[in-house]
C-alpha cells in the first residue's frame, strides 16, 4: 500500500493505493465523524483538511467562527463528507454544553475527539510569569480538555474511546 497526494493548488487530498493496483483504498475514517477543538488555524485547521482527504465528516469549533467557516469550507472542497463549524469557547463550560448540544442535531456519534485549542502564553521565566496568562492557560489548555472530554463522551461509543490531546499526543482511553 502506498499513499499519493492529489493537489489542485488550493487544496490537497491524500489517497492510500493499494500496491501494484493503482486502486484507491477506502479510507477507515471515512464518513466517521471527527470533533476537533481549535479548528480555525494551526495545528487543527491542518487536522481538518487532513481529514477531509479521508472523506471523513467534521465538527468545527473554535472562538473566530469567520476563520472556522473558511476552515470548512476548505474541507468540503477537499473532500469532506461534510464539514461544520460553530462558535466554541473552550474555557467557558456553558459555551462547551452549547457545542455539544449543536452537534448532538449534526450526529448522534462522535468516532474521534481531538481536544487541540489551546496555545502558549507568555514566554516569560517563572518569577516574571503573569496570573493572567497562567488562568487562561490552565482554563485552555486543561480544563479545557476536562471540559470538552466530559460532554463528548457520551456520543463516543465505548469501544471507540480514544482520546487525542494537542500536538500529537495519544492515548487509549478504555473506561474514561
Ligand atoms: N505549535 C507548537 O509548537 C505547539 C507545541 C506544543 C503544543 N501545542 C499545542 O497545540 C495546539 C495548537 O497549537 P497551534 O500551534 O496550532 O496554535 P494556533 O495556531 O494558535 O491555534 C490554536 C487554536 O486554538 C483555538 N483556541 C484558543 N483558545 C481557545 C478557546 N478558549 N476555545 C476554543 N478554541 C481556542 C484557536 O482558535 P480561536 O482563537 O479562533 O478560538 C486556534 O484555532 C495548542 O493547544 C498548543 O498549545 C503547539
Amino acid at each position: 500500500m502506498s499513499e499519493t497526494e492529489h493537489s489542485d493548488g488550493n487544496s490537497s487530498t491524500r489517497k492510500q493505493v493499494v500496491a501494484g493496483t493503482g486502486k484507491a483504498m477506502k479510507s477507515r475514517l471515512k464518513d466517521k465523524w471527527i470533533l476537533i477543538t481549535g479548528a480555525s488555524s494551526g495545528f487543527g485547521a491542518a487536522a481538518a483538511r487532513l481529514f477531509a482527504g479521508h472523506e471523513a465528516k467534521l465538527l468545527l469549533g473554535a472562538r473566530r467562527i469567520d476563520r472556522l467557516k473558511k476552515v470548512a469550507a476548505e474541507a468540503r472542497k477537499a473532500g469532506a463528507r461534510e464539514a461544520h463549524c460553530h462558535k466554541l469557547d473552550v474555557s467557558q463550560t456553558s459555551s462547551v454544553k452549547a457545542f455539544v448540544e449543536w452537534a448532538r442535531t449534526k450526529t448522534s456519534q462522535v468516532d474521534v475527539l481531538i481536544n487541540n485549542a489551546g496555545g502558549a502564553l507568555g514566554a516569560d521565566t517563572v518569577a516574571e510569569g503573569k496570573d493572567e496568562d497562567w488562568e487562561t492557560m490552565l482554563q485552555t489548555n486543561v480544563l479545557g480538555v476536562l471540559r470538552m472530554t466530559r460532554a463528548v463522551l457520551p456520543l463516543i461509543p465505548p469501544r471507540r474511546r480514544q482520546l487525542h490531546y494537542q500536538y500529537g499526543l495519544f492515548r487509549r482511553a478504555h473506561g474514561l
